[in-house]
């Protein structure tokens, strides 16, 4: 799916937050035979942040949505949508959508849980845009976040070390002037068993399958490949070329992959948004974390044009091009 946008809707608040708890790859290496030097040459990962056993992802989300909803101005019975992205709930249901709109009081709310893997984030955003684009939706609260460490086998080596747990929101809005300028989303199910946890539903419902197995060098091909190719089609759809964008905001799963597409696309590295040392990768939590750091740093500013792009299991991808409004 591909599209230029029509009616202009903008982010108007973004909040972000991770678990207090930080997780060195040293302590990893106990669990694991790995070891620091390994985790930061092949990923660039220096540390991830990791939920407490209470923490479910509500709990880790609802800090995020607040802080989103702040800065636009808004309360919670301001909003009329709640979509989480995640591929880890709470729960199967209720949704974490409605738990958390619960807590913050939304109580005309829409509220429903999306999944499309790392692209999560991307594909919700594209979801409430046309929502509020549409006129059916006035305030759309978009949460994206996952606690990966739940569902990861810590027996693993090859998945455990890579992945972190955090959430970011974002409130949109229809705006006088347009935020979003075009998204590109797209899925292949065929490599859906490069990363899968195939114990977790109707098919097979087993606690020994009911871990993350990855394929990781299928995966990594992958994802070099769409994340330019995802960009690349999203750029020539809306008219903009790489020298346009001003701030590159790529999914945080790996250093050497952001490199690559960084390098392929032409982009230079100032332009480039990289949390994945402190984060690890955050699942759909990964894009909203990374916007808030190209913020906090400046990057981010009103009339930037940003790019992000994400991808993930399903296999999935998406991008989105906007121009920074708040
Ligand atoms: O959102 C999407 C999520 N997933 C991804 O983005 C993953 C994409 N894939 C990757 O990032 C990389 O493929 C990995 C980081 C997972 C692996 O890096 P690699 O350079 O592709 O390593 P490899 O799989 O080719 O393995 C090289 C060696 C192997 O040992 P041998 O067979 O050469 O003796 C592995 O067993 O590294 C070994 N290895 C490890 N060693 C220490 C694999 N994981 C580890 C580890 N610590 N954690």
């Amino acid at each position: 799916m591909i599209g230029e946008t029509g009616n202009p809707v903008t982010i108007t608040g973004l909040g972000c937050n991770v678990p207090e708890r930080v997780l060195s790859n040293d302590e990893l290496a106990q669990f694991v035979d790995t070891s620091d030097e390994w985790i930061r040459e092949r990923t660039g990962i220096r540390q991830r942040h990791m939920a407490s056993k209470e923490e479910a992802l509500s709990d880790v989300s609802l800090p995020a949505a607040r802080r989103a909803l702040e800065q636009a101005g808004s309360d919670g019975s301001d909003i009329d949508l709640l979509i989480v992205a995640t591929v880890t709930p709470d729960m199967a249901f209720p949704s974490t959508a409605a738990i958390l709109a619960d807590r913050l009081g939304c109580t005309h709310a829409a509220a429903y849980d999306l999944a499309a893997g790392c692209t999560g984030f991307v594909y919700a955003l594209a979801q409430g845009y046309g929502m509020v684009a549409a006129g059916l939706s006035k305030r759309a609260l978009v949460v994206g976040g996952d606690l990966l460490s739940r569902i990861l086998d810590w027996d693993d080596r090859s998945t455990l070390v890579l992945f972190g747990d955090g959430a970011g929101a974002v409130v949109l809005e229809a705006a006088p002037e347009q935020g979003f300028l075009g998204f590109e989303l797209g899925a292949d199910g065929a490599g859906g068993e490069n990363l899968w946890l195939p114990g977790s539903g109707s098919r097979l419902f087993d606690d020994a399958e009911r871990y993350v197995k990855m394929n990781g060098r299928e995966v990594f091909k992958f994802a070099t490949r769409v994340l330019v190719q995802s960009a690349e089609d999203i750029m020539e759809r809306c008219g903009v070329t790489i020298d346009d964008v001003d701030v590159y905001v790529p999914h945080q799963a790996n250093v050497r992959i952001i490199d690559h597409a960084t390098k392929k696309l032409g982009v230079p590295s100032e332009k480039v948004v990289v949390n994945v040392d402190r984060y690890g990768n955050t699942s759909s939590g990964s894009i909203p974390l990374a916007l808030a750091d190209g913020v906090a740093d400046g990057r981010i500013k009103p009339g930037a044009l940003v790019l992000m792009t994400g991808m993930g299991a399903g296999l999935t991808w998406g991008s989105a091009l906007m121009r920074w409004t708040t």
